[in-house]
C-alpha cells in the first residue's frame, strides 16, 4: 500500500515537473518582458515632467508618423502630465495645420491648429495608415494599458502585494528594444521583422528607434534605451492622465484610515477600562 502511494506520488511529481518543463519551453519561445523601474510605479510614484516632455518629443518626431494619439494639445499643459506652459502649447499647436469646415461656401479649409484640437498624426485615419504602411498601427492613446502579457502563477499573487501594474509599460519597452537578427533557421517574410518579445516574434513595425535619432535639449542620453523609457512614460500618462491625483487621494485615504484606527483603539480601551473598573476587574 505504502509502495503504491509512493509510486503515485512519484508519478504526480514527474508529471508536474514535465508540465513545468513545457511551460519553461513556452517561456523560452516568447520571453517575459523584464521588469523595468518606472518613476510612476508603486503607491508614491509620480511622473517625471522632463521625461514626459522628452517622451512627447519622441512620439511627435517618430511614432506619430504612423500611430494616432487622439488627445487634444491642451492636455499637455494640464497638471499631472508633461505640464508644458500654456504659451508652449499654443505655439506647438500653431505649428500644425488641421482641416476644418465646411465654411460659408460649403468648402473644407485648412487652419492652424488650436490647443483644443487633437494632436494630428501623419494620416487622416487608421485605414489610410494601414493602407500606406501595409499593417495597422494600433492607436496609442491607451496602448500602455491595452498591451500586456500573462504574468502567470505565482507572480500575479506577488504583484498584488507589491502593487506591480506596469506590465504594459514593460512590454512596450521590451518591444522597442527587442529587435534582433532572426536565429538561424527562422525566415522572416518581407514586410515583417524579428522581435524577441513580440508573441510569435514577427512584427510588422520596422525597428522605429535608433541612437541619436531624436535630439534632446536637456542633455539626456540619445539612445534607443532612453528614448524607449521616455516615450513609454509619456504613453503611460496618455493612457492614465489622472494617475498622480488618484495615488494622492489613495494615500490620504490610507492616512485617514490609520488615524481612525488609532482613535478607535483608544476609545475602545477607554470604554472597557471604565467597565472593568465598575465590575471590579483590576486594570491591566
Ligand atoms: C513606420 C510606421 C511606424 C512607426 C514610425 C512606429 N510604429 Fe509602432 N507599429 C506600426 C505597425 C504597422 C504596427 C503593427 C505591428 C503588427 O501588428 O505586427 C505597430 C505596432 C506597435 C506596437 C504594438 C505591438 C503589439 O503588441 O502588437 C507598439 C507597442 C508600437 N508599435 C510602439 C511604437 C512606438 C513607441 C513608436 C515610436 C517610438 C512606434 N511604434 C513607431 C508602425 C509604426
Amino acid at each position: 500500500m505504502i509502495k503504491q502511494i509512493a509510486s503515485l506520488g512519484l508519478a504526480a511529481a514527474l508529471s508536474l515537473a514535465a508540465a513545468g518543463l513545457s511551460r519553461a519551453e513556452d517561456a523560452h519561445e516568447t520571453p517575459k518582458p523584464p521588469e523595468q523601474k518606472w518613476s510612476f510605479s508603486g503607491p508614491f510614484g509620480t511622473f517625471d515632467r522632463a521625461q514626459l516632455q522628452r517622451g512627447f518629443q519622441v512620439y511627435r518626431e517618430v511614432c506619430s508618423n504612423c500611430h494616432s494619439l487622439s488627445i487634444p494639445f491642451r492636455t499637455l499643459a494640464e497638471p499631472g502630465g508633461p505640464e508644458f506652459t500654456q504659451a508652449q502649447v499654443k505655439a506647438l499647436a500653431a505649428e500644425y495645420k488641421v482641416k476644418d469646415g465646411p465654411n460659408d461656401a460649403g468648402e473644407m479649409f485648412e487652419r492652424p491648429a488650436l490647443p483644443s484640437d487633437k494632436i494630428p498624426y501623419a494620416f487622416d485615419n487608421p485605414q489610410a495608415a494601414a493602407a500606406a504602411i501595409g499593417a495597422y498601427p494600433p492607436p496609442m492613446r491607451v496602448l500602455a494599458k491595452a498591451r500586456t502579457y500573462e504574468r502567470g502563477f505565482p507572480l500575479f499573487l506577488w504583484d498584488i502585494v507589491t502593487q506591480y501594474q506596469e506590465q504594459g509599460q514593460d512590454y512596450i519597452y521590451a518591444i522597442l528594444n527587442g529587435y534582433e537578427e532572426p536565429p538561424a533557421g527562422v525566415t522572416i517574410d518581407p514586410g515583417l521583422n524579428y522581435n524577441k518579445y513580440m508573441p510569435g516574434h514577427k512584427i510588422a513595425m520596422a525597428k522605429p528607434l535608433s541612437d541619436d535619432q531624436v535630439t534632446y535639449a536637456d542633455g539626456s542620453p540619445q539612445t534607443v534605451d532612453q528614448y524607449a523609457r521616455d516615450v513609454v512614460s509619456f504613453l503611460s500618462w496618455a493612457a492614465d492622465p489622472t494617475l498622480e491625483e488618484r495615488k494622492r487621494i489613495g494615500l490620504r485615504v490610507m492616512i485617514f484610515l490609520g488615524v481612525f484606527f488609532v482613535l478607535l483603539l483608544y476609545v475602545k480601551k477607554k470604554l472597557w477600562s471604565e467597565y472593568d473598573a465598575r465590575v471590579g476587574i483590576p486594570a491591566h
